[in-house]
């Protein structure tokens, strides 16, 4: 069975590392990578690091704006469908590179495999809430994390091909934490930042209700970080690195640190021995929940209700005193977490199981 596997955005390389692994006995997988995100450090890093097989194509699409990034994507795809013939395509997450994707295969009557469906924010001012809405109607196959998801899907009617996988992205916290922990190279982070486990707060900032709001958005949130007992690092998005410069420069913030991105094995370090984590990022927030760490969610809602129980993981508005405030006097409760709500860490080998069927089916 030929698979066609599109990905573009950093989350999506680190889902795909556990899944391509799971993938290879039971596929021939073309990984197409859109070229959505292209610094060194926001891509190659990734398929270095986890060892990810190299893509068949980049299609250099770059940054723009929505349509024309989705557009340009969309032509491109077409043509290395066209070209490849696959038996089905595989799509992860909710970014332009997944709805290009989608997209493009449906239309030529490709079977999709949505790995990540029926998130909901139920906010459509969120761009990836459209192409979440839009790549699960397209839809054969929809791998969830969450019974939530599934929930979320039966609600709007999607039902046939809809499965419970639980989450990928457990089962790469779970594979590559242990390869961190025992790689030299990476645990020297904490000598080179300054820092000591469980003395500083983690943060990260880029989504687009963030940054929209400019200047003045920035700062509201790096006034609370100034107040924090804990410095506050800040492995900085390229969306958000001259708003974030400009603010530190600006007023002069002195208990933040502003770091290049660094590489998942870093990030997870950083995550497990941060005190707390304060982000917008929805693969961030389970991170912290998957390794313990309380962490504040700096949106007005979260597609992962499960990280809320216990106060595992609070909400605040983008407001200077509420997010000092969640992130200084919340409690958090170990015995109110949720049991196993994202599976069993064996995401990967339920997506490859049901791949393997649907090739046997088609022969
Ligand atoms: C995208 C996804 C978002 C996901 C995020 C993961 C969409 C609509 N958004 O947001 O869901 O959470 O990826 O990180 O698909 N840039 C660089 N170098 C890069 C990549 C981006 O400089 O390698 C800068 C460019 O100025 C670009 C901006 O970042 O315009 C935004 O990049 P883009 O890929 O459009 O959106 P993200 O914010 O990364
Ligand atoms: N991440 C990383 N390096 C960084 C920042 C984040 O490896 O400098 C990882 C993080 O651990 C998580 C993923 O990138 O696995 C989250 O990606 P991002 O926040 O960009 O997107 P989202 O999850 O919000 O779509």
């Amino acid at each position: 069975m030929k698979l066609v596997t599109v990905v573009g955005a950093r989350p999506q390389f680190i889902k795909a590392s556990v899944v391509s692994m799971a993938l290879a006995d039971v596929c021939n997988e073309v990984i197409v990578h859109t070229g959505q995100h292209y610094d060194h450090n926001m891509s190659d890093v990734f398929f270095e690091e986890l060892n990810i097989p190299k893509p068949a194509y980049n299609l250099g699409v770059g940054s723009g704006t929505h349509g024309k990034q989705t557009g340009e994507m969309l032509i491109k795809i077409e043509e290395v469908l066209m070209r490849e013939k696959p038996d089905a395509m595989l799509v992860y997450g909710d970014t332009n590179s997944t709805l290009a994707g989608a997209l493009a295969a449906v239309k030529l009557h490709i079977p999709v495999l949505h790995v990540e469906a029926g998130l909901r924010s139920f906010n459509r001012r969120m761009p990836e809430e459209i192409n979440r809405v839009l790549t699960d109607h397209i839809s054969n196959l929809l791998f969830c994390p969450t019974e939530t998801a599934v929930r979320n899907l039966t609600k709007e009617g999607v039902t046939a091909g809809v499965q419970n996988s639980g989450d990928v992205m457990l089962d790469s916290v779970l594979h590559f934490s242990k390869l961190a922990r025992n790689n030299p190279e990476k645990t020297a982070i904490f000598a080179q930042l300054g820092i000591q486990p469980k003395q500083y707060r983690l943060a990260t900032l880029h989504r687009a209700e963030t940054t929209d709001g400019g200047l003045p958005a920035i700062a509201r949130i790096f006034r609370a970080f100034e107040r924090l007992p804990q410095k506050v690092v800040i492995p900085i998005h390229p969306r958000t690195r001259a708003l974030a410069e400009q603010a530190v420069s600006q007023y002069g913030f002195r208990n933040i640190q502003l770091i290049d991105p660094v590489g998942y094995l870093e990030m997870l370090l950083l995550t497990s021995n941060a005190c707390q984590v304060l982000t917008d990022s929805g693969g961030l927030q389970k991170e912290a929940w998957f390794l313990e760490v309380p962490c504040v969610t700096l949106r007005s809602e979260t597609e992962w209700l499960e990280t809320l129980a216990g106060n595992w993981n609070v909400l605040s508005a983008l407001d200077t005193d509420e997010i000092y405030d969640k992130a200084v006097n919340t409690k958090v409760d170990p015995a109110a977490r949720m049991k196993k709500p994202f599976g069993d860490g064996n995401a990967s080998g339920k997506i490859a199981d049901a791949l393997s069927r649907m090739g046997e089916n088609a022969t």
